[in-house]
Parts: C-alpha cells; structure tokens; sequence
C-alpha cells in the first residue's frame, strides 16, 4: 500500500494523491498576461497524473512581480486568462491552485537565464522595489529598495485580497500566499531584511505582522470550505537557525490560529550567502517538526523527485505532501511512471478511461 497515493482531503477538496505540482515561475508573460504557453506547461503537469497542481508565483501588483515576464493577478483582463487552465487543470483530474505573490525587494530582476540581477531604475524595463527597510538583498540583487510606509503596507495587503477574490472568482480551488524565498512577506518576517522601529518591525509579534494581517484580510475573502496556504521558509541555514525554526514554529501556531490550512515549509533565502545543505528529502525533518509542533499539515520540495524518497517522506510522517518540481518539467508524467515504479497495480488514480483500458493490460 503507497501512502503517496492516498488521497489527501483538505477542508472540502480532496486530492487524488499526495502529490503537488509546486509553482514555478515561467517569466514567459506579457504585462502580467499568461499565454498559450502557460496554458500548456499547466495542462501537461494535471494530466500527468499530480493531486495538485500550482500556478506559479503571480504577482498581485505590477511592482511585486520578480521579472517583466512574471505572470500578475492585479486585474480581471489577466485573471481570466487563467481560466481554460482553470478548466483544464480540473478535466485532468487534478485540483487548480494559484500562488499570489510580492517579490518586495528582489523584484524588477532580468529573467534567470538572462543573468537573474536587478534591472536598473532607468531601464524601461525596470522599476523602484519596495521592502520593509532601505537594505539591499546584496549579490546579484544589490538595488536598494524604498522602506515602505504605513499606507505602503495597507495597499500590497489590499493587493493580496484582491488577487484572492479574483483568483476565488476564476476557481481556483486552491489558495496559496507567498510568504516564502526572500520576497516581501519573508523579508517582514527576518531580522536581515527587517529593520523597522514602527510596528511591523523588532520584537517578534511586530515582524509577524504584515503576515499575520495579510492572511486575516484574506480569510475574510477566501471561501472557507476551500484549502487557505501559504507557503513560508522557516529557516535561513545562517548559523541561527534554532531561534529561526523556534519562532517560525510560534508563527506556524498563529496562523494556524488565524484560519491558515497547511504550511509548505520552504527556506528563507533572505541572504545570499545561506548555506542549505542540499540532499534528497533534507527539508522533510525539518516541515517534520513544523506539522508535529505546529500540528498543522505540511508539505515541502526541494530534492522529492525520487519516487521512493517521496513516498518515504509521506510514509514515515514528515509530509502530508510532497512537491516535486524540477523532475516534473523534465516528466510531466512523473506521478504515472512514480507510481509504476511504486509498484501501484492499477494506476486508475490517474487514467481516464480512454486511457486505462490499453494501458493496464500491458
Ligand atoms: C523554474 C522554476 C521556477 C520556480 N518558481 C517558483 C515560484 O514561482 N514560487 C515558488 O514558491 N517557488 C518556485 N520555485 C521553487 C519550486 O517550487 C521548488 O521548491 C524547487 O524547484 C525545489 O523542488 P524540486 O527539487 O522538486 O525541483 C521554482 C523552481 C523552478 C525550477
């Protein structure tokens, strides 16, 4: 019996397996707007087979988008356009979930594979970041972004709320916030990026926050019935991790508490110079102790594309889930072959009819 292929009810969605498509950005937008080529990346990643299938960062601003090609939400022009994705992504079987995101202070950078640094103010294609304090990321992202204002922060978190009811509106079953990977919510929450002396910033409770109001405006808009996540990096690997992972843990709490559903735990990259130490399944200790001391689900990527570490992760109680990422772009039909591979007799879960009738006999 596979526990990667159990199904995984969450409020009331109930996903054909543990397995998540986790977003990744194309940088393949225009102004915002996905195309055809979202289009088909989605489709192929529901029709492989995956429980859950989520839409890459999608900027709720035009100003929190990481690149000029990131896909945005801040309109309903650009929210419909997800909708035959919406449609497909369920035809296939699977559950549609979006990432609402805000890039903060690494925003306005040049796509990965076009050096991944920062577009000048006085490019055409670039523009002024914001963030919680005037610190530059440093590295490749040296720009150094404005300390928002109270008025600042009241606007990104009526951003947020608008891009979940456009999101809620095209149906998107699934909810996820980007609190994670150096972005804006991230850098409220860390001590490197957040030097604020006003409320949003300091003591713990202040550098909660942003995220904590931000999540409680969106549960006000998000239907209840449907799955509330975020997705949040618990620790930076800086040498200071055991306050990091302990606070982080008392932040889980109060999310949880404030009507969040699940945690992907991810890692903060709030610093350039962090050092993960980079290993099959090395994060599912780690979203272990978040789900146990939290008491919240989790799920976690980085190094899952190995079958039997993913089912290992699910099976032994570190993940109510497990994304796979990279190993998908290179396999949309990663969950069918994991699954022969897993030995699953009849991988029904995943065959349509048309599909199963040929397939299963051989
Ligand atoms: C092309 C690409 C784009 C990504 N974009 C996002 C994103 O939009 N939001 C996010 O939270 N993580 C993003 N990530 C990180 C992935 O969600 C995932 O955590 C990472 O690839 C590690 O999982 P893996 O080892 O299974 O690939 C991206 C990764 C890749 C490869």
């Amino acid at each position: 019996m596979s526990a990667l292929f159990q199904p995984f009810k969450l409020k009331d969605v109930t996903l054909r397996n543990r397995i998540a498509v986790p977003p990744m950005c194309m940088y393949s937008a225009d102004d915002g707007l996905i195309n055809d080529w979202h289009q088909v990346h989605l489709t192929s990643l529901a029709r492989g087979g995956a429980g859950l299938v989520v839409v890459e960062a999608t900027a709720v601003s035009p100003e929190g988008r990481i690149s000029p090609g990131c896909a945005g939400i801040w309109n309903d022009q650009l929210a419909q356009a997800f909708i035959p994705a919406v449609k497909a992504i369920k035809a296939a079987g699977s559950v549609p979930g979006i990432q609402i995101a805000h890039a903060g202070r690494k925003a306005s950078a040049n796509r990965p594979w076009e050096g991944d640094d920062h577009i000048p103010n006085d490019d055409p294609l670039g523009w002024q970041t914001i963030a919680p304090s005037a610190i530059a990321f440093g590295a490749n992202l040296p720009k150094q972004p404005t300390a928002m204002t109270l008025d600042d922060i009241a606007r990104v978190r009526d951003d947020f709320v608008n891009a979940a009811i456009r999101a809620r509106d095209v149906g998107f079953e699934w909810l996820e916030l980007h609190f994670a990977h150096g972005y804006l919510a991230q850098s409220f929450f860390s001590e490197h990026s957040n030097q604020r002396d006003d409320k949003y910033g300091g003591s713990f409770e202040n550098r909660s926050r942003f995220l904590l109001e931000t999540l409680a405006a969106v549960r006000e808009v998000w239907p209840e019935h449907l799955p509330l996540t975020a997705r949040f990096g618990v620790l930076e690997f800086d040498g200071r991790d055991g306050q990091t992972l302990a606070e982080s843990i008392d932040l889980t709490r109060r999310m949880k508490t404030g009507g969040l559903d699940l945690l992907s735990v991810s890692i903060g990259f709030t610093i350039p110079e962090g050092r993960v130490p980079w290993a099959p399944g090395f994060m599912g200790p780690i979203a272990q102790r978040v789900r146990e001391e939290a008491g919240i689900p989790v799920s976690s990527a980085w190094g899952f594309g190995d079958p039997k570490v993913a089912e290992q992760a699910v099976a032994t109680g570190q993940l109510d889930q497990v994304l796979v990422g990279k190993a998908h772009l290179a396999n949309p039909n990663w969950s069918y072959q994991a699954g022969r591979e897993l030995g699953i007799e009849k991988p029904s879960w995943t065959l349509p009819a048309p599909y199963a009738h040929w397939l299963e006999r051989y």
